[in-house]
């Protein structure tokens, strides 16, 4: 496995995740071997937005390969209370730790944290943007639990607009055959646009819908998630959202006996409890298979060589208009562009550049 960062799915290749998934799969099968895989390795944790499972999942997956952490999962309680940098956060403590975690609500923050890291830098989270350690957690629950990530009807549900799982999790899914994505959410909380445009330059099938009764039937996979409320500006469109998609017992009997049902969690009200108790619910059991993918990903990038990075150049204007991106508030950053599906892309966040004249209100 050659990748040095993991800051979007894409850093990996189909051999680095085949290499991944046959590890996570070892250390399911014989934890005891790998109890002291780690030993002597620092990892630390840079939390920059709440968070339960992606803190505890990584925290526990370096002590159980013998690992030490440290981090904060507050910032108001670092230095960036006082209005530290982003790079001078990142210089100092990649000089104590072997590996970062870091979860931002800036997209693009771990990018822009692996321009001046002297050790491998791990996103776990930012923005609305990417969320690469979830996709392994849930490429390895269907692989662990179906055996194969080829031909399958996929429905991903709830707020795709802003959920970071499932804009990792489609373009990880680009790499596996027949797989017919349904899109169900309500209009304005659509998948964006490029994400559509990399569906189609990817040839992956897909149909937007807003009704999950009608495509229940058909579905091998169900991902549902949560109205992500701390990303609405426009709290009337939180109210008029929340509750809009409820899974139920009664909407599980027209399913196929053999759906996986899954969620990244925190589940809000998007599935009744009532459905816990169903088989084919396995958000939970994901949730623990998450650690152990987060085991075989520490494994692998703790033991890096530590490399002093190239200086980079001083920015001066960001290029991207995305109110979110971390060019936004880092203005030292230089303004690097990346070609994503024939477009000009911002190569922290994604966000295509355009002329400012083509900025919609939204947007800035
Ligand atoms: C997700 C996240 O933080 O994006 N949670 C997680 O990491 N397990 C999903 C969410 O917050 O809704």
């Amino acid at each position: 496995m050659s990748f040095r960062h993991l800051t979007q799915f894409d850093d990996l290749s189909m051999e680095d995740w085949d290499a991944l998934y046959q590890q996570t799969s070892d250390i399911m099968e014989h934890p005891e071997a790998y109890t002291d895989a780690c030993h002597g390795k620092v990892s630390c944790n840079l939390f920059y937005e709440p968070s339960t499972r992606t803190n505890f999942s990584f925290q526990t997956a370096m002590m159980r390969l013998g690992g030490n952490v440290f981090g904060f999962a507050d910032p108001n309680s670092s230095s960036v209370s006082k209005g530290e940098s982003l790079k001078d956060t990142i210089k100092m403590v990649s000089g104590y730790a072997d590996v970062i975690v870091l979860r931002s609500p800036k997209e693009g923050a771990a990018k822009a944290a692996s321009l001046y890291s002297d050790v491998p830098v791990i996103n776990a989270g930012d923005g609305g943007h990417m969320h690469p350690t979830q996709t392994l957690t849930d490429l390895t629950t269907i692989m662990h639990l179906r055996g194969s990530l080829d031909d399958m009807c996929i429905g991903l549900c709830g707020d795709l607009k802003n959920g970071r799982t499932v804009h990792s999790l489609v373009t990880a899914l680009a790499r596996f055959k027949n797989i017919k994505f349904y899109l169900i959410s309500p209009r304005e909380l659509a998948i964006p646009r490029y994400m559509i445009d990399y569906m189609n330059a990817h040839n992956m099938r897909h149909v937007e819908v807003t009704n999950l009764d009608a495509v229940m039937p058909q579905l091998d996979v169900l991902y549902m998630t949560r109205i992500q409320k701390e990303r609405f500006t426009d709290m009337a469109a939180y109210e008029r959202n929340r509750g809009v998609y409820i899974l139920t017992a009664n909407k599980m009997e027209h399913a196929k006996k053999s759906l996986l049902v899954m969620h990244p969690l925190p589940r809000v009200n998007e599935i009744a409890v009532e459905v816990d108790d169903d088989p084919r619910a396995v958000y939970f059991k994901q949730a623990r298979y998450g650690m152990f993918a987060r085991m075989s990903l520490l494994k692998t990038l703790a033991s890096r060589p530590r490399i002093e990075p190239d200086p980079v150049a001083i920015g001066e204007l960001p290029v991207c208009h995305n109110s979110r991106c971390i060019t936004q508030t880092e203005l030292y950053l230089p303004p690097l562009t990346e070609e994503i599906v024939g477009k000009e892309c911002c190569a922290y966040c994604g966000h295509e550049i355009y002329p400012m004249e083509n900025i919609a209100d939204e947007d800035v």
